[in-house]
């Protein structure tokens, strides 16, 4: 279904899932299309990044960005085409990357937009390697993970917009790189097209002793994307002094309580302080948006010189969102998932 030039077709938050997300959650309406004041611009937007934070905003539990209401337009990065501006700066066939949210039009006074111009090259990219999963992989590895050359790092969720960018990088800078990722097809990929040195399929039953043998001198720097039975595994695998970016824990999004078995909180505390390990949470843009233009840069070139490999899945409709979000928690994308709205 394409955009409508009379309508504004958006999806709100209907009810906060318990567990996985389902039809119940997320509901289609038509409403006008806003007009924008004299401090704003009207964006119409061609594609909606989907994102694993998301799942974070359907709660009310507490958090580092406030919930999406009840009624509320669902949020979401977007590339988005000017269709009208009252602001400097940006003018009518502009390209920008905005906060647009699932939906066909929204308003925006331009804060935290970036003006790409009236030509950009792959402008979806702007939603992964070249914006915001970008920039995590990048900072999250480069502030946090402190890289050397000949140290070994494991990176989860490794054919994924951010693994796949952090074991690049890490590649470049001269790492050993093992990814971890689900299945025999994906990890191929990050062997043959993203060329990591290896990659453990976490679904395997000999998973734990695979990833052992992958990496003989042990883990300098891992890369937590995912969290629970992974980390389990890695944790005994880290060497002392070792460095883990805390940037996500998608198995735990829409989990309900915590996993049965004994509580390892103190083995956990015990390995962290006898190797000396330095763990750090960090929240992209809060944390490091100061170091977009020096990534923007970098990464730019990597990508041109084809350095950086992306991988990027592309679903026509936006009525297509909540089933190919729900899909992403489940572990159904394979590279990043963009919803493109005017087909
Ligand atoms: N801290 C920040 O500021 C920040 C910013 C951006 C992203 N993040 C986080 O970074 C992580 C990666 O983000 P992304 O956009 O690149 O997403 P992504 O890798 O596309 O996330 C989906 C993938 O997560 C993996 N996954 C899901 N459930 C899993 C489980 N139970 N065990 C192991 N793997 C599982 C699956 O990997 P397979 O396909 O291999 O099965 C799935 O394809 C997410 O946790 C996200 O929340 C954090």
């Amino acid at each position: 279904m394409s955009q409508s030039k009379d309508h504004n077709r958006r999806f709100t938050l209907a009810s906060r899932p318990k567990g996985e997300p389902d039809e119940n959650t997320l509901k289609l309406e038509n409403a006008d299309i806003p007009v924008p004041a004299s401090n704003q611009m009207l964006l119409r937007n061609q594609y909606l990044s989907l994102d694993p934070y998301m799942r974070g905003r359907m709660s009310d539990a507490p958090s580092y960005a406030a919930p999406v209401e009840i009624g509320e337009v669902m949020v979401g990065g977007t590339v988005s085409k000017v269709e009208k501006s009252n602001i400097e700066g940006f003018s009518e066939g502009d390209w920008v990357v905005a906060f647009g949210g699932w939906q066909d039009y929204a308003l925006s006074d331009g804060t935290g937009v970036i003006n790409m111009g009236k030509n950009p090259q792959n402008p979806s990219w702007a939603l992964g390697v070249l914006g915001m999963p970008g920039l995590t992989a990048w900072a999250g590895l480069t502030e946090i993970g402190q890289p050397k050359e000949g140290e070994t790092l494991v990176v989860a969720g490794a054919s994924g917009p951010v693994g796949a960018t952090v074991g690049q990088i890490a590649k470049i800078l001269g790492l050993r790189v093992v990814g971890i990722a689900g299945g025999a097809e994906k990890c191929q990929h990050v062997i043959d097209t993203l060329g990591f040195d290896a990659c453990v399929d976490y679904k395997s039953l000999s998973f734990a002793e695979d990833l052992k043998a992958a990496v003989p001198s042990g883990i300098d720097i891992y890369f937590e994307n995912v969290g629970g039975e992974v980390f389990d595994a890695v944790l005994p695998l880290l060497n002392t002094s070792a460095r883990v970016p805390l940037c996500g824990l998608i198995s735990q999004y829409n989990a309900t309580s915590l996993p049965d078995g004994p509580d390892r909180m103190n083995y956990l505390m015990g390995q962290l302080l006898r190797k000396r390990i330095t763990m750090r949470g960090f929240i992209v843009f809060d944390d490091f948006g100061h170091l977009y233009p020096a990534f923007a840069k970098q990464m730019t070139e990597w990508v041109k010189s084809g350095k950086i490999k992306y991988r990027e899945e592309m679903i026509d409709g936006l009525e297509h969102a909540p089933s190919a979000f729900i899909g992403l928690l489940r572990g159904e994308a394979f590279g990043k998932r963009v919803i493109k709205l005017n087909p």
